[in-house]
Parts: C-alpha cells; sequence; structure tokens
C-alpha cells in the first residue's frame, strides 16, 4: 500500500544517513521547503521537493498536506508510565512546604507507587497504562521506553515487565522496557542493602533473562538509594543478561553516578540536574547520551540540567518526558520541547533534534524512527498551520498538532 504526501510546508529532519548528534551538530536541523513524502507498507519510501514532484509516478493515493509541517514523532527515550495511581495529595503536600524526606515519613513517594501498584492486578495495570500510551501517541510520540521499578519484589518487578511486554506486542509504535528493580530500598530492606541486591541479582535477573522481558537495565543512584559501586555491580550482573544500562544519576546529589556510568558503557546518563564542570568534560569524550527531563525539574522545582554547557562541551544531548507520577506526571513531548528551549536555553532546533533523532539512539531505535528517512516508520506530527519552526517551541500553551501519522496511517485524535 502507497500514499503520496503532498504540499508539505516543511519537511523536517530529512535525513539520509544517522548521526548521533553531538555538540554544534545538534543545531543542524536538516528540513526541506515544499516537499512531497512517498510512504510504502508503513515506511518512509521517498521524498523530495515538490517542483520534481512531475517526474514522481503518482498513481498512489493522494493527502494533500495544505502546507503543514511534517516531523517525526517525538522519540520519548525515558519514562515510567506503568503505575497504579496518581500522586496529587503529594503534589498538594509540597505546595504547602512539606520536603521529600516528610512526604516519605508519610509514606510517600516510590514505595507508596509500590504499594499500590502490587495490590493492583496485571490485567488493570495493563489497561491503564495502555490509555495512557495512547494518549501520548495523540500528542505525537512515535516511539517510547517504558521502566519498571515500582515492583521491587520478585513478582511486582516480572508484573511489571510483562505488562511492558503485552504493550509492545500492542502498540502500534515501538516499545523498549527497562529494568529498575534497584529505583528503591523496600522498608524490608532499608538496613539490608546486600540482601535486595542479591534479589536482584539472584533472582530478578535471571527471570528476566528466561523471559526476554527487558532491553536495558537501569538504577537510581542517589543519596539515600543507591550508590555508584553499588550502582555497578547490578548494572555488571545486568550485561551478562544483554541488558545495557541506561541510568538515573546526578538527580539530587553528585556521588560519582557519572564516573561508573562511563566505566559501564552506559547508552545514557537520564537526569543531570546536577553536574560538575569535571562530570561535563568526562562525559564529552564518551558515547554515553545526556539525557535531559526538564518536565521532572519544573515539576519538583528544581534547577534545570545545564544544557548549554553540555552541548557546548560537545555532549550528546536528548530529550525524555520522565512520565511517572511522582515527578513529571505527563509525557507530553511538546511542553518537554517548548521548556527546554524556554529554560535551559536550548535553540528550537537543538530540542527537535535531542526529542528525535537522539531520543531515537538513546533507544537503540535510531534504524527505525528518529528521522525523514528513506526506510524508517512513517511515524509522523502533521502540525496545524504554522510559520516558522520556532512557532512550536514558542506558542508552548497551544496544540499545534493536526493529525498523527504511524506506519502510514492517521491514528484516531479523539
Ligand atoms: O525519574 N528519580 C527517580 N525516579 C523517578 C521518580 C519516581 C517517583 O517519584 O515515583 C524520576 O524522577
Ligand atoms: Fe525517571
Amino acid at each position: 500500500m502507497s500514499l503520496l504526501i503532498t504540499n508539505i510546508g516543511l519537511l523536517v529532519n530529512v535525513r539520509e544517513q544517522n548521526q548521533l548528534l553531538s555538540g554544534a551538530a545538534l543545531a543542524d536541523l536538516p528540513c526541506m521547503k515544499n516537499a512531497y513524502l512517498i510512504i510504502e507498507d508503513g515506511k518512509i519510501k521517498a521524498y523530495g521537493s515538490s517542483l520534481s514532484l512531475s517526474t514522481v509516478n503518482n498513481q498512489f493515493p493522494i493527502i494533500n498536506a495544505n502546507g503543514a509541517y511534517i516531523l517525526p514523532c517525538w522519540c520519548d527515550s525515558h519514562t515510567h508510565l506503568v503505575f497504579a495511581a496518581s500522586r496529587e495529595e503529594e503534589f498538594v503536600d509540597k505546595i504547602k512546604g512539606l520536603s521529600y524526606a516528610d512526604i516519605a515519613v508519610k509514606g510517600g513517594g516510590i514505595l507508596n507507587s509500590a504499594r499500590k501498584l502490587n495490590a493492583m492486578s496485571e490485567d488493570e495495570l495493563f489497561e491503564l497504562a495502555l490509555q495512557r500510551l495512547n494518549e501520548v501517541i495523540k500528542t505525537g510520540t512515535g516511539a517510547i521506553e517504558i521502566k519498571s521499578g515500582y515492583g521491587l519484589t520478585l513478582e511486582g518487578e516480572l508484573k511489571m515487565l510483562r505488562i511492558i511486554q503485552r504493550l509492545k506486542q500492542v502498540s502500534s509504535i515501538p516499545v523498549k522496557a527497562s529494568f529498575l528493580g534497584a529505583h528503591a530500598y523496600p522498608p524490608e530492606y532499608k538496613n539490608d542493602h546486600k540482601v535486595y541486591i542479591k534479589l536482584i541479582i539472584d533472582e530478578m535477573l535471571p527471570n528476566i533473562g528466561k523471559e526476554n522481558l527487558a532491553d536495558f537495565i537501569d538504577v537510581f543512584c542517589e543519596q539515600g538509594f543507591f550508590s555508584a559501586n553499588e550502582m555497578k555491580y547490578i548494572c555488571e550482573a545486568g550485561m551478562k543478561y544483554g541488558l545495557r544500562p541506561k541510568l538515573h544519576v546526578n538527580q539530587l546529589n553528585s556521588i560519582g553516578g557519572i564516573e561508573a556510568a562511563i566505566e559501564l558503557n552506559a547508552l545514557s546518563v537520564d537526569h543531570l540536574e546536577t553536574m560538575t564542570d569535571e562530570e561535563i568534560t568526562m562525559l564529552s569524550i564518551t558515547g554515553t547520551i545526556a539525557s535531559l527531563l526538564p518536565t521532572a525539574a519544573y515539576f519538583l522545582r528544581m534547577q534545570y540540567p545545564p544544557a548549554r554547557k553540555l552541548i557546548g562541551s560537545n555532549c550528546a544531548v536528548a530529550l525524555a518526558s520522565d512520565y511517572n507520577p511522582g515527578s513529571s506526571p505527563s509525557g507530553n513531548m511538546n511542553t518537554v520541547v517548548s521548556m527546554s528551549c524556554i529554560q535551559m536555553r536550548m535553540l528550537p532546533e537543538e530540542a527537535i533534534n535531542a526529542a528525535t533523532m537522539n531520543g531515537a539512539y538513546a533507544m537503540q531505535l535510531e534504524n527505525e524512527v528518529g528521522s525523514i528517512t528513506v526506510g524508517k516508520k512513517a511515524n509522523l506530527i502533521f502540525t496545524k498551520q504554522i510559520h516558522s519552526l520556532a512557532y512550536l517551541p514558542y506558542a508552548f500553551g497551544s496544540n499545534l498538532i493536526d493529525k498523527v501519522m504511524i506506519n502510514g496511517e492517521f491514528i484516531d485524535m479523539h
């Protein structure tokens, strides 16, 4: 089945070849004005300037884009979208001035989500996660990574990963799974870290390996959670099952996570609100991607990650939503892109590249999504009438997406 899309005002992120974009290359967003696009069997077959359209065989059904801009869908490389319940009561407590520690004493935080997740059936959790996934696809997400980490028991973690596996099977977009058993210490292991780590390594990982339930391994490396050494030990065990590390580091404190992540050859280091200059330099000479999650910094009223310094030091920066009930109860990548420009001073071109091409790399999906490239999936955002690309992040409160196409078919936007 083929399809010809004509009259595209601007075809965005058109690339003959994949490239992880570091430093200055991030600002280079190749676009084609007045373009056409041919889609065959759900994939991009060809594109070009409308002026040369007479030379293409236009026997195909035609869609007139009426001047809309077309972008590759967002590639959201960091989410926790399997969860049982929202946590707006903690949100209100924080407004009233309660600290993270006060909230933890009241039974809040990650452990609150873990209790609720363990009490809910797999089917019910799956339905809730599927609804969230369908909602973010409507906001332009065309590939996504989803983590476990709200189980924190053998059964709970396997339940989460099986849900993600079911999402992979039913979803129209590519889904990647990360095992985050090391998200927090369950209360019973509070003073017995070694025993919980043993449970992760001796029981969770072998089962995950047997059922092939994960693509990556993640650890929350933070004071009061997992140390850099614990992270290394857990990741080394995960790597024996083929799981490459993609890690939560330097959100609240710098405790050696960057150095350890580099030694582990992590695919990405995520968050980075708290980075030293030495850590930025260290990161810049590696292939490890810096994944920034500005909506989490916004929601927690934290300083934003130093995007300009990272780009200025030649790091590869990706953007993701961190969709989760505690620190970013939104999976809307349009907000992420806007916030990156407004608060982290990323140029619109940089933010779009970081949320598409580099996001695809941060999930090892660069051969399937992330740019307008022959052979990639036709997962596309059609904008409403806009007059410049910068208008997208600028008009931060407007929904500027007219239609979303997944595998060459428009999805139902209602
Ligand atoms: O990425 N920082 C660790 N984990 C999540 C938050 C989890 C939660 O609060 O439920 C994050 O921000
Ligand atoms: Fe996260």
